[in-house]
């Protein structure tokens, strides 16, 4: 069995991040959520890892994630020369995928309960494709699946204005070779897409075999700013092994889990996990709350920051409100200014958003 990890895409929710950045190598709790992925692919036992990467954000994937040896994998990269798709990127995958049965996994999905479960499952039932549903309260945002009484799929849909039910596609899938022949065979929807749903939904109607599985735990799609945050909440909440390898002053209080990475210096500060802090940072005189991630080498002095995503390095000084539920990109600068007059002077790329009270 291989992997096949879809990192391709616009991204053009998470604008302006995203304008510089791959919406996939974002961090949640300091680690990109790419990664995520990766690892619960490895975790289940696969070796063979191919990532769809656009032209645009492929070269930043690369420099990230690498060749797989330090997975002690083999990772492959397919470029999509356009975003046509999640069933056109498996038919760019083709040549790497072959005949093989393959996981397929959003990149920018996160599961709890990790893929190795489901692999499991789709080898023991023999189906043709193994997919996961979880209930959302807006399945219109999704594709969705109408399932009979008896459990088993009906039909799909993809974002459906009058959704059949609540049953969301997660954005984690197992086939076999079958699915290239419905590829083949669905046209491009209504936003010009190959939609790997009407591929699932074409395989039903040839009588194949498509199981499923209601998730019961977390799974979060990490396509918009408040995903992010929630899905770096959930992952702080369940981050057991905090480690303390930076200097922090007896004038400090910290509190629940916090992770201090090496190199940091923390004086003077408030700090209540869970929260993580990366390398090399200097936080002084602040107050870092519950559910905030910041970055390697980012300088925090007089200043409040809760459930917050701060990236590396990032200069926060002098402020007199809290920045909360914010995601700050690299190299971002907030300041208390010195000139007069009095006003805010500010320097924002394209798309970006700022709440000022
Ligand atoms: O997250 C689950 C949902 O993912 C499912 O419920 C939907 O049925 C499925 O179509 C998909 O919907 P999204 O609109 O959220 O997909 P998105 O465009 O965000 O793409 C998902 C990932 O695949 C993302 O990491 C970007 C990548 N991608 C996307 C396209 C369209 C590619 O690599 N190539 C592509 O052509």
């Amino acid at each position: 069995m291989k992997g096949l990890i879809l990192s391709g895409g616009k991204g053009t929710r998470m604008r302006p991040i995203t304008h510089t950045a791959a919406k996939q190598l974002l961090p949640v709790a300091n680690k990109p959520i790419l990664f995520y992925g990766i690892e619960a692919i490895v975790d289940a036992g696969i070796k063979e890892i191919g990532i769809i990467i656009s032209p645009e954000t492929g070269p930043a994937v690369r420099t990230a994630v690498g060749n797989g040896d330090r997975w002690g994998i083999k990772i492959e990269y397919i470029l999509q020369e356009e975003p046509l798709g999640l069933a056109h990127a498996v038919k760019t995958a083709r040549p790497f995928l072959k005949d093989d049965t393959f996981v397929m996994y959003l990149g920018d999905n996160l599961i709890k309960d990790g893929v190795a479960p489901l692999v499991k499952r789709f080898e023991e039932s023999h189906v043709d494709a193994f997919i996961l549903l979880r209930e959302v309260s807006n399945p219109s945002a999704f594709g969705v699946a109408h399932l009979g009484s008896d459990g088993r799929i009906i039909c799909l849909e993809e974002k459906p204005a009058k959704p059949k039910s609540n049953l969301a596609l997660v954005g984690v899938y197992l086939f076999n070779k079958n699915i290239h022949t419905a590829i083949d065979e669905i046209k491009p929807s209504k936003r010009g897409e190959l939609e790997i749903t009407d591929a699932i939904q074409k395989l039903i109607e040839k009588n194949f075999h498509v199981g499923s599985h209601v998730l019961q735990s977390w799974w979060l799609d990490t396509g918009k700013k408040d995903d992010m945050l929630e899905a770096n909440r959930v992952v702080l909440d369940e981050m057991h092994d905090v480690s303390m390898l930076g200097a922090v002053s007896e004038d400090s209080k910290l509190s629940g889990r916090v992770h201090v990475g090496k190199g940091t210096v923390i004086k003077g500060c408030t700090i209540r996990g869970p929260a993580m802090i990366g390398d090399n940072c200097l936080i002084e005189h602040s107050y870092v709350g519950p559910f905030t991630s910041i970055g390697d080498q980012t300088k925090v002095s007089y200043a409040e920051l809760e459930y917050c995503i701060v990236r590396e390095n990032c200069q926060i000084i002098d402020l007199h409100g809290r920045i909360e539920d914010s995601l700050l990109g690299a190299n971002v600068e907030i300041t208390r200014g010195q000139q007069k007059p009095v006003a805010y002077r500010l320097m924002l790329g394209d798309d970006s958003k700022v709440e000022v009270v």
